[in-house]
């Protein structure tokens, strides 16, 4: 991997470093962080909101391209009802700061995940967020919500299999290129690292194909005690890792 400087691994700080374009989080840990304070889970939901609306401004502060955070998965809808409201709550509350109060942002909102669950005003929200945002050309937030990894690759075969009974295409068209572009993250990069707090060492159906030669970065801290400087310390630990991609 290529560091600018020949330092010392451990006196690296992000100027020495070249940075990853695509960036994916997993928010994980904010249960665990209510239950170590005797709150609900859903106060962890409400303090991981913020820890999310910090790191999402520190990423595009230091210039990553796309930022693409795991916020509700398809299993997500077994938990408990009034968990799952309050967290609807929570990105109707988000979306909505969004467009009241980003009108000079730069950063480009989009999302991952199918969208026939949600309710209509959170669609209304959804679908305003990404048109209002959609010409500036700053860091694109990616924001995985309904969204499977199993259930993104479904639907891209889906649509590939009406093509080829169409007689659009043969089987023999079907290639990376062609499957990428019936995904979500259709004309943007695969993310390089992904990061998930709170120490689980598994990608719970998160970005599945595009993970392929994503570099996972686990770390122990839960996700609404999340910094600035943890994330600092993910992107100085992707610089020292040696992509081979396959090659030597
Ligand atoms: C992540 O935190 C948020 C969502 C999955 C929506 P969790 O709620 O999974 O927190 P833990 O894993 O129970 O601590
Ligand atoms: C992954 O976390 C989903 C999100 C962070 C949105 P989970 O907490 O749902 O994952 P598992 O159940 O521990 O695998
Ligand atoms: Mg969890």
């Amino acid at each position: 991997m290529a560091i600018f400087k020949k330092k010392p691994q451990s006196e690296l700080s992000l100027s020495d470093i070249i940075l990853p374009e695509h960036i994916g989080i997993i928010m994980d840990g904010n249960g665990r962080w209510a239950k170590k304070r005797g709150l609900p889970r859903s106060a962890g939901h409400t303090a991981g909101a913020q820890t999310f609306r910090k790191i999402a401004r520190y990423c595009s502060d230091i210039g990553i391209k796309y930022l693409t955070v795991y916020a509700f998965s398809t299993e997500n809808w077994r938990r408990p009802k009034e968990e799952i409201d309050a967290l609807m709550r929570l990105f109707k509350d988000y979306l909505t700061e969004a467009i009241r109060d980003f009108k000079d942002d730069s950063i480009v909102l989009r999302f991952l995940g199918d969208r026939s669950a949600f309710s209509d005003d959170l669609l209304a929200l959804m679908d305003e967020n990404e048109d209002e945002s959609k010409d500036r050309e700053g860091m694109v937030l990616n924001i995985a919500m309904n969204y499977g990894g199993r259930a993104e690759l479904i639907k891209a075969m889906r649509e590939i299999a009406a093509e080829a009974v169409d007689g659009k295409i043969s089987p023999d068209d079907i290639n990376e290129e062609m499957i990428s572009n019936h995904l979500y993250t259709k004309g943007q990069p695969d993310p390089d690292l992904i990061i998930r707090p709170s120490g689980e060492n598994r990608t719970s159906n998160f970005l599945l194909w595009q993970s392929a030669y994503a570099e996972y970065v686990i770390m122990d801290v839960l996700w609404p005690d999340f910094k600035e400087k943890d994330l600092d310390a993910a992107l100085i630990e992707y610089a020292k890792r040696n992509r081979r991609f396959g090659g030597v």
